[in-house]
């Protein structure tokens, strides 16, 4: 049985490493014969959601509409990996509800300097220059999840290590649904 589903669902800061731990994830549970799909915010904001900006009603609607899509794939038997920053606690928690027991939120975590040390993308900088406006950690909240199922600690640990983390998750939740034969 090669059909379970679930949501594995990835948030944090720009820059904290969602899409970098989500990608590999991906790798290692594809190469078990699942059915693995990736939900990247900055893809699905050029496509899904290109009307939306970063107000907090848009970001809102963003992770409605992630949690939606997220939801169908999930119960025909994917496993679906969302990375999008999600800074809203009630949201999360809205999404959560919906898609019900298969679903594991991990908490990308890496201070704010460090995500700006990096800055990939050179957003921080423009944000800190006043180019970008409410942008998440400079002038826009992130609301730190307070039960999230896994924790990795970007700033500290490797890759590999919060990849592990999130894989072992998995494995819990595929044995709490009975079906870990399926998953592994
Ligand atoms: S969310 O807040 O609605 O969950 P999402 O993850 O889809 O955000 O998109 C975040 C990405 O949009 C960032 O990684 C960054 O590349 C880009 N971005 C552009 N403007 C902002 C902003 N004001 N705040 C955060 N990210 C922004």
């Amino acid at each position: 049985m090669k059909d379970i589903g679930a949501t594995i669902w990835f948030t944090g800061l720009s820059g904290s490493g969602k899409s970098t731990i989500s990608a590999e994830v991906a790798k290692i549970l594809r190469k078990r014969g699942l059915k693995v799909e990736v939900l990247d915010g900055d893809i699905v904001r050029q496509n899904l959601t290109k009307d939306l900006g970063f107000s907090r009603a848009d970001r809102d609607e963003n992770i409605r509409r992630i949690g939606f899509v997220a939801q169908l794939l999930t119960r025909n038997g994917v496993i679906v990996l969302v990375s999008a920053i999600s800074p809203y606690g009630d949201v999360r928690q809205e999404v959560r509800q919906k898609i019900g027991n298969n679903f594991i939120e991990v908490y990308v975590n890496a201070p704010l300097a460090t995500c700006e040390e990096r800055d990939v993308k050179g957003l921080y900088k423009r944000a800190r220059q006043g180019e970008i406006k409410f942008f998440t950690g400079i002038d826009d909240p992130y609301e730190p999840p307070l039960k999230a199922e896994v924790e990795c600690l970007t700033g500290q640990e490797d890759i590999e290590q919060s990849v592990a983390k999130v894989i072992e998750q998995f494995d819990v939740l595929c044995s709490n649904l009975a079906v870990s034969s399926a998953c592994l």
